[in-house]
């Protein structure tokens, strides 16, 4: 069918609202860059991945698993919930695995919102929870954080209307970097009315630093209404396998058990995670590696005067005046941030990479902000 025919009659078959849904762009890939400016060389430091890579135990668990792909995975995810659990000290049926945590995002707004529920995001935040609202034509109210990018929480518990099913807190923040204390969730928890359930996304919670990290897993055994979202593709490395976990409450999981595809978490990434949970180490030694990078760039901003935000993640948001031309420059000289956010248009976003590809970074941001 011609392609202009096939989208004129197929356009009113689709789901109206469906239509204003604009595709998600990820970090562009190193061998585009290549390509399009000739370069020999590229550093991507544009999706928050960790360069150190995953623990050997786990590559070589996933290996083992790989001679076995000819059948399905366990659908129940058994060992790893019961790995999963274990480290949480937490039992198994407080446990969900999804493909990722964005698989996770969509089934939390497939499990509990229907057109005309409201839901309260924090702006700016991590694009995908907008996604999984509009795919269910639910309403977003946004609560802008402070102007120095740290969470307004009041402003959120006033957003809340009685039609609000859900609250996303995602700390620490993609893409500003900035976090949330264990102290002021307990309270914004008090505080939090019945109808509504609160999603916190923790994504990067192992690279945590501060003395008051947040320890979700005892709301959680408490029975608050809350889901815990976790994700192997950060510090543990996984990125590729698209393998996350969420904790809540048995009776909460339940539900999106309802929506859940039968085998959504694949065998490898299964076996591959348990050994990368066993391998503790490596997680420290990714996080104290992470803490040093952090540092290195924080002093090198101060030096220059260059104004960024303090970030508990594995990246760091820079005011650099105009991040999309920033942006730009810096791609021609091969290294791939990420700016064009909404709301922070006059920043751009830098994970943290390895040492010489930080170093190239610093190097290429000098030259471009003429320092
Ligand atoms: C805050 C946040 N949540 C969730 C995700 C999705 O992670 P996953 O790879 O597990 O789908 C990301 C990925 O960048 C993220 O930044």
């Amino acid at each position: 069918m011609d392609e202009v025919v096939a989208q004129h009659r197929l356009h009113p078959l689709v789901r109206s609202h469906l239509h204003a849904i604009s595709p998600y762009v990820p970090g562009r890939p190193i061998a585009d860059v290549m390509r399009e400016f000739g370069l020999h060389h590229v550093v991507k430091l544009a999706s928050n991945e960790n360069p150190l890579g995953p623990s050997m135990l786990a590559v070589q668990a996933g290996q083992q698993a790989m001679l076995e792909v000819n059948r399905y995975p366990d659908g129940a995810a058994k060992d790893l919930r019961e790995a999963i659990a274990k480290h949480m000290s937490l039992s198994e049926d407080y446990v969900i695995v999804s493909n990722g945590s964005d698989e996770m995002i969509k089934m939390i707004a497939e499990t509990f919102l229907d057109h005309g529920d409201e839901i309260v995001l924090p702006f700016p935040s991590f694009a995908h929870y907008t996604f999984g609202a509009n795919v269910m034509d639910a309403k977003i109210t946004y609560v802008p954080l402070h102007d120095d990018l740290t969470y307004d929480l009041d402003a959120m518990l006033r957003a809340i209307s009685d039609k609000t099913k859900i609250v996303y807190l995602c700390t620490p923040n993609n893409p500003t970097g900035s976090w949330l204390q264990h102290q002021e969730i307990e309270a914004f928890l008090h505080q939090l009315p019945d109808h509504v359930l609160l999603v916190l996304d923790e994504a990067y919670c192992e690279y945590v630093t501060t003395p008051d990290p947040i320890r979700s897993e005892k709301w959680i055994a408490e029975g608050k209404p809350l889901l815990s979202l976790r994700t192997f593709s950060k510090i543990y490395g996984l990125a590729g396998l698209r393998l996350g976990y969420t904790l809540g409450h048995p009776a909460l999981l339940a539900y999106l058990h309802k929506v859940r595809e039968p085998f959504n978490a694949n065998a490898v990434a299964q076996k591959t995670a348990i050994a990368a949970l066993f391998d503790q180490e490596h997680v420290i030694r990714v996080r104290d590696y992470n803490e040093e990078e952090r540092q290195r760039y924080y002093a090198f901003f101060e030096e220059h005067k260059l104004r960024y935000y303090p970030s508990q993640g594995n990246f760091i948001l820079l005011d650099v005046g105009d991040g999309r031309k920033i942006f730009d420059q810096l791609q021609r000289k091969g290294i791939i941030t990420r700016a064009g956010f909404p709301g922070l248009e006059r920043c751009v976003r830098i994970s943290i990479g390895t040492r010489e590809e930080n170093a190239l970074c610093r190097e290429a941001l000098l030259a471009v902000l003429h320092k």
